[in-house]
């Protein structure tokens, strides 16, 4: 009787890991694929990186180095909405402030120390 208490109780237990292993491995994908990171990356490479460089990685002679670009998001919200001096092109009608803000979060993760 306790020998059959005790494989049950090892059984319900193991299971129980199985499941809230799969549960963490799909919320934790779920996470990644969503991350405003990621989502910041995607968008610069389709709108920003022909002048920023792919992945941000410029000589910072014709566009500014970003990953030099200094932590101050209403300035860098500013600058992507308005453009700046006719040669940074304005993203305000084209960007959602959703995206703006992954791009912010992108630009973060790759700040130069
Ligand atoms: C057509 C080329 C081009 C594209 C595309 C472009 N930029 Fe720029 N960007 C520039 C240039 C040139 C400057 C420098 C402007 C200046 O200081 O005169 C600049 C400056 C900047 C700055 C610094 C502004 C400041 O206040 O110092 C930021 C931040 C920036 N760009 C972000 C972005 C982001 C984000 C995207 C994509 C949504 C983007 N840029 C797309 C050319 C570009």
């Amino acid at each position: 009787m306790f020998m059959r208490t005790a494989a049950t109780f090892a059984a319900v237990v193991a299971m129980s890991a199985v499941l809230s292993t799969a549960a963490y491995a799909q919320q934790q994908d779920g996470t990644a694929a969503h991350s405003p990171i990621d989502l910041g990356k995607t968008t610069f490479a389709q709108k920003c990186s022909h002048c920023h460089g792919p992945n941000m990685v410029t000589s910072g002679t014709v566009t500014p180095d970003l990953r030099r670009f200094p932590d101050d998001q209403p300035r860098f919200v500013t600058t992507v909405k308005q453009g700046k001096n006719g040669r940074m092109p304005p993203w305000g009608d084209i960007l959602s402030d959703d995206e703006i803000t992954a791009l912010w979060a992108y630009v973060s993760s790759r700040r130069a120390q």
